[in-house]
């Protein structure tokens, strides 16, 4: 575990492996820790991984009321200037997608290629932002713990939910450990985020598309959006997954993202052009 000063706050990262970079962004109301499978397989692999809790999340704390998704672009550029990382893969799940869009919207030449899971292009409509308001606002008065409750069956597929305990347990207590108030800040900032299918058809990086077919969240019909408007992408629909497909199929995920990255073309001797 590493943590940096960056922008008035102090990250909380890990920085594991040598090699290429990826850059794993996590999802809402979760933390770096949704990323452990990822990062100890392609740091066994010859890539350097990089996994940040996003500002206000995980043991990145913050006191603002509202944390936009620029703003966690802003951080997690700010953090691979000071890595002297110049390029690197950008992977986002969900939130951690939304994140991603705005740092290839910053920082186009920052990105050597993304990794889009769990997301969507489109902004919320006024119902989804009214939602969000209504949650932000019973987090601060109650606490995590109905977020749990109401989101386990819509994140995990009933296989995961049936089989695998100790992914049930790994999700529960990630939300349960968020901060109330950052989870509440970055439910603000995705309420007044941008609709990023504009940018899409614009993206000129190599694109992995990855949904699970059972997710009801971020089904696979916006993913398919997100592949056919992204010129240089591909589309991995993982079976018997909902919306943590990291974490509910890691194996299969971890292949995808492998096979994806090997596949880069890079120039000699400048594997992604970010060592
Ligand atoms: C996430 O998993 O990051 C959230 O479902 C994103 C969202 O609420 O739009």
């Amino acid at each position: 575990m590493n943590s940096a000063r960056i922008r008035e706050i102090e990250m909380t990262f890990d920085d594991i492996g040598s090699g290429a970079a990826l850059i794993l962004l996590h999802g809402y109301p979760f933390d770096r820790s949704m990323w452990r499978d990822q990062i100890d397989f392609l740091s066994a692999h010859g890539y350097r991984v990089i996994a940040p809790d996003l500002r206000g999340l995980g043991q990145t704390l913050s006191t603002g009321e509202i944390t936009t998704m620029e703003d966690m672009a802003q951080d997690v550029a700010e953090r691979l200037d000071d890595l002297k990382i110049e390029r690197a893969v950008i992977c986002g799940l969900s939130m951690g997608g939304y994140v991603a869009f705005e740092f290839a919207h910053l920082f186009p030449n920052k990105v050597r290629a993304l990794v889009l899971a769990g997301t969507r292009a489109p902004a919320d409509n006024e119902q989804e932002k009214q939602v969000r308001k209504q949650q932000a606002q019973r987090m601060l008065a109650e606490g995590m713990d109905f977020v749990a409750d109401a989101t386990l069956a819509k994140l995990l597929a009933p296989r995961t939910l049936a089989e695998k305990p100790e992914v049930v347990a790994r999700v529960r207590e990630m939300i349960l450990r968020s901060d109330p108030k950052g989870a509440a800040a970055a439910q603000r900032g995705m309420a007044v985020r941008r609709n990023y299918s504009d940018d899409l058809p614009s993206l000129d990086v190599p694109a992995l598309v990855i949904v699970g077919r059972e997710d009801p969240i971020r089904p696979v019909a916006d993913a398919e959006f997100m592949h056919r408007q992204i010129r240089n992408s591909r589309l991995k629909i993982i079976e018997d997954a909902a919306h943590m497909t990291n974490m509910e199929q890691s194996g299969v995920f971890n292949a995808a993202l492998l096979t994806f990255v090997e596949g880069l073309v890079a120039p000699e001797n400048d594997r992604f052009e970010s060592r």
